[in-house]
């Protein structure tokens, strides 16, 4: 399997690995500043060519900051085989997620980041902000790169197939069409209103996990995705609620 490797921002890269028997893309970012980040390790066994494609961006020695969207296989599977390769590096996750996941499950103690605390990374900024079951896991959160305005948002609008590495075009129809395979977002009321709060930072860039990193109308795009998963809750929870 290769891993591509694009610039979508100045100084921010996508790491992309498609894996053909699950039919999906894994993609990992780079910032590259005084202080890297890197957001996703990708699971353990994609961890020869995520490293090495790493390393041609960041050596791995100056590595500082490993983040990820929530503790899943697919965002964090490698964790502890990033901190082993590089030394100085440490995972920021959301404070609720160190307490009840990455203080056990990293080698290394984690920073534990305030819902809008800021991590300084030198030419770069990200911001944490917790989004707690969205997509899923109570610790879900999100990065925005404040700089370039780039929005780390995990799983949101995952799909499957293999894609280009950036697009203009319509993200919220894969997006929708990909819950119906086992129902990967955990729809609540919160929900849309959490994703329509994200359409107000100034974002330019949408960097998915899974698909390609959206350029286009950033703002119409998340509360096209907040539009749609507001309409599956609705239609979903209605009949249960009234049966
Ligand atoms: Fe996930
Ligand atoms: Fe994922």
């Amino acid at each position: 399997m290769e891993t591509t490797i694009t610039e979508i921002a100045d100084d921010v890269f996508r790491l992309s690995t498609f894996v053909p028997d699950a039919n999906i893309m894994f993609n990992q970012f780079v910032v590259r500043a005084e202080e890297p980040l890197l957001f996703h390790t990708g699971l353990r066994m994609l961890f020869p060519p995520v490293s090495e494609a790493l390393a041609r961006i960041v050596p791995l020695d100056e590595l500082r900051w490993i983040a990820f969207g929530h503790v899943e296989a697919d965002e964090c599977g490698a964790m502890n085989q990033f901190l082993a390769a590089a030394p100085t590096a440490t995972v920021a996750h959301g404070a609720i997620a160190c307490m009840v996941q990455v203080n056990d499950l990293a080698d290394r103690k984690p920073r534990p980041l305030a819902d809008g605390e800021v991590i300084e990374l030198g030419g770069r900024r990200v911001r944490n902000i917790d989004t707690p079951h969205i997509p899923h896991g109570w610790d879900a959160h999100v990065l925005f790169e404040e700089v370039t305005g780039t929005l780390f948002c995990g799983d949101l609008f995952t799909r499957f197939g293999e894609s280009e590495p950036t697009t203009t075009g319509d993200v919220i129809e894969a997006a929708i069409a990909s819950e119906a395979f086992g129902a990967p977002t955990a729809l609540t009321a919160a929900t849309a209103p959490m994703i329509r709060q994200l359409a107000e930072l100034d974002v330019h860039a949408i960097a998915l996990m899974h698909g390609p990193t959206f350029v286009g109308d950033c703002r119409e795009a998340l509360r096209g995705l907040a539009d749609g998963y507001a309409q599956m809750f609705i239609d979903a929870s209605v009949p249960a609620l009234t049966s």
